[in-house]
């Protein structure tokens, strides 16, 4: 296995590019299984275990895929299969992702259930619903979800979600692109990996309508073409370098953004007193002398993401003042605090609420990673904590960081990759 080893203490200078964007490339990975003809082009695709395990899961299928400097090429003309095994889903949730496409396209679709997870339970209900109103009928045997259309393609039909999801929202749209008739969703995610998505099915010959509204009105069509398609960029990953630069005292500048994604969190950072400067693409943030306590509540996009939370929190740990951090997506997903607490953070948890006593110094040990963004959220406290930090089991950072520590080295960071034997 691999650790980072982080030399903590170091002040952070220069500029930094975003990656393109993981939870955005994993739906348009699965959305060309809709097209069935010619190769679909996609582009800022980033390098990454994620990316590399979805394209398996299409090579699996019956795709043929190719991949260089972050171009990825699918051709699912070819599929033979609409079986997502086991082996493949349990490394990555986000492979439910392929139910309304292979449904739509083949009118049956076999996927198994994802499993165990690091934060908290994470339902598939709103996505079986989904399937179900489109016309699915569904059933779970043996561990995997059996759906299959009762005509020859999916009907037109409104959906209601309770709740904002953008994995349901997702797959919904998948597959109302090829069913019969109108679809309406109401209540959907206005992520930017949403709209995203509803773009790029545009561009193979959908119609989607009100895209980054919350209500999408899909017009069935019958087939799908091949696309070229770039995809936008990573705004947790910009986000978590800008955090970089904040929680170690430093001005940076991070390029391959669009600060228009990143409003709630930017605000946040003005908050702790750290002057934010976005220009088109590149947001420059330049820290205080000393960082203002900030609460945050993450809930769907426009505000606070779920998805940096726990940077958030590693953060707080050098404001000055008790900061208070609820999470609305996921209540649980707060692995990384006992982890800080190694490092000498101060943070407690109770009814699902963070309260964090900064500033307080961190001192530098090993660690251990649980999740993608925990293992975040302990490289950003490395930063910051005197000595030597290690940080175990990064196989979860290598889901969704592309080159994380040669991009925080170029800042001027200390980090080295090493490999490690765990103990039986
Ligand atoms: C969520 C985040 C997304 C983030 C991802 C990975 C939101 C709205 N979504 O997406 O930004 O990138 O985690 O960290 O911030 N739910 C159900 N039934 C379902 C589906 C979801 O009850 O069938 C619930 C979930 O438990 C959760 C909420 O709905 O409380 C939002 O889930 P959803 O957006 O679908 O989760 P992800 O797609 O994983």
């Amino acid at each position: 296995m691999e650790k980072l080893v982080i030399q903590g203490g170091r002040r952070l200078s220069g500029t930094v590019k975003a990656s393109g964007s993981k939870n955005s490339a994993l739906p348009l990975m699965a959305a060309s299984l809709l097209g069935d003809s010619g190769e679909i082009k996609l582009s800022r695709i980033p390098d990454l275990k994620d990316i590399r395990t979805f394209r398996k899961l299409l090579d699996y299928l019956g795709a043929a895929t190719s991949y260089s400097d972050n171009n990825l090429s699918i051709s699912t003309s070819d599929i033979r299969c609409a079986r997502a095994p086991y082996e493949l889903v349990k490394q990555m949730r986000a492979s439910i992702y392929v139910l309304g496409p292979l449904l739509a396209r083949f009118g049956r679709a076999s996927v198994s259930l994802p499993g165990g997870c690091a934060f908290g339970p994470r339902p598939i209900d709103l996505h079986l619903m989904a399937m179900e109103k489109l016309g699915a009928c569904v059933t779970i045997e043996k561990g995997f979800i059996e759906a299959r259309a009762q005509g020859a393609r999916l009907k037109g039909a409104t959906i209601d979600f309770p709740i904002t999801t953008v994995g349901a929202t997702g797959n919904t749209l998948m597959a109302a692109v090829l069913a019969e008739g109108k679809t309406t969703i109401r209540n959907a995610a206005v992520e930017p990996e949403i709209a995203t998505l509803c773009r790029f099915l545009n561009a193979m010959g959908g119609d989607i309508r009100g895209i980054g509204t919350t209500t999408l009105e899909i017009s069935g069509v019958e087939s799908l073409n091949a696309a070229e398609f770039t995809n936008i960029f990573d705004r947790i990953e910009a986000a978590t370098l800008l955090t970089a630069g904040a929680i170690t005292g430093s001005s940076i500048t991070v390029t391959d953004v669009d600060p228009t994604h990143l409003a709630a969190v930017l605000g946040k950072f003005e908050e702790t007193g750290c002057k934010i400067i976005t220009d088109s693409g590149a947001v420059t943030l330049q820290s205080p002398d000393t960082l203002t306590r900030t609460d945050v509540i993450a809930n769907p996009f426009p505000l606070f993401p779920t998805d940096m939370q726990a940077q958030w929190i590693a953060l707080m740990t050098q404001a000055e003042g008790t900061s208070h951090v609820i999470d609305k997506i996921y209540h649980e997903r707060f692995n990384h605090i006992p982890e800080l607490n190694r490092l000498g953070a101060h943070i407690e948890i109770r009814n699902n609420e963070a309260t964090v006593r900064g500033p307080g110094k961190l001192t530098g040990t090993t660690v251990m990673s649980t999740d993608l963004r925990a293992s975040a959220s302990l490289v950003l406290a490395g930063l910051v904590a005197e000595g030597v930090t290690e940080v175990f089991r990064i196989y979860h950072l290598d889901r969704g960081y592309e080159r994380i520590e040669q991009k925080l080295n170029s800042l001027g960071a200390v980090i080295t990759r090493e490999s490690y034997q765990e103990f039986a």
